[in-house]
């Protein structure tokens, strides 16, 4: 399905001032930090597919042609002082809403920003900064979302899901697109709360987790995330706060 560049445009906040679709690419993140430099205004750039599709942790992530959403925000206005966790939870929100809202499906955050509907990953969002004088100089938010009735092979099915394979409901991707951007507009500029959100669509709420930490496999209770997004679990040796997204978290399997 096209995305269409004019009706984007008109449902997007003026914030949002370049706008580019593309075929394919590796990476859209990689696309922005060659241009980023370069660039002053916010910049999406939107891919029908990639081939080298990045996630956090190394991993990569899977961007067929037209199943999905994959794109990727350049900004420098307002980002420098706010934190890299919040801001990642911030869009964490705004796409997770968005989905709720238009498809009336009940997505769920992971900590920090992967979207879960049914125990199955639907969206990832990578976030990447360059810092300069200790200052965040530019930010790329990279979202991922499965979109389309998709058949997954056998490494994926167990563990992720789209929109469509849960809903009958349908939308142009602009709608969501649109959703998602104006979402994160209002949560960043207009400070509208995010947190609450958050924590009401919180998938690893009072879950038993296994968290893989520099090699170290430690086991908990999570108990909540505090305002500057920090994950508090509670461990056999006391409460641990978890701020980086060098983790992987496991629900434990409940026997
Ligand atoms: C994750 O699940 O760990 C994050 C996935 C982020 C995927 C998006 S798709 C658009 C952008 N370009 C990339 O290479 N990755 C992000």
């Amino acid at each position: 399905m096209n995305i269409n560049k004019n009706t984007l445009r008109n449902l997007l906040n003026p914030f949002y001032t370049h706008i580019e679709i593309i075929d394919e690419t590796k990476s859209t993140n990689d696309d922005l930090k060659l241009v980023a430099q370069n660039i002053n205004e916010p910049f999406l750039l939107i891919a029908k597919s990639q081939t080298n599709g990045k996630g956090r942790n190394g991993k990569s992530f899977y961007s067929p042609k037209n199943s999905g959403i994959y794109m990727s925000l350049l900004i420098k206005q307002h980002i420098s002082k706010i934190d890299f966790l919040k801001i990642s939870s911030m869009v964490g929100v705004a796409v997770c809403k968005s989905i709720n809202e238009l498809y009336n499906v009940s997505a769920k955050i992971k900590w920090i920003n992967d979207i879960f509907i049914s125990d199955k990953k639907v969206a990832g969002i990578l976030c990447e900064s360059s810092i300069k004088n200790g200052l965040v100089d530019y930010l790329i938010i990279g979202i991922g979302i499965n979109v389309s009735k998709m058949e997954f092979d056998d490494e994926l099915k167990e563990i992720a899901t789209s929109i469509e394979n849960n809903t009958n409901l349908k939308f142009d991707k602009e709608i969501l697109i649109s959703k998602i951007l104006n979402e994160f507009y209002n949560i960043l500029i207009n400070n509208h709360d995010f947190l609450t959100y958050y924590k009401n669509n919180f998938y690893l709420n009072n879950s038993d987790i296994e968290i893989l930490l520099k090699n170290n496999k430690i086991s908990g209770t999570v108990l909540d995330i505090d305002e500057n997004c920090n994950l508090i679990v509670e461990t056999k040796n006391g409460i641990l706060k978890l701020n980086s997204g060098e983790i992987s978290i496991k629900k434990s399997k409940i026997i």
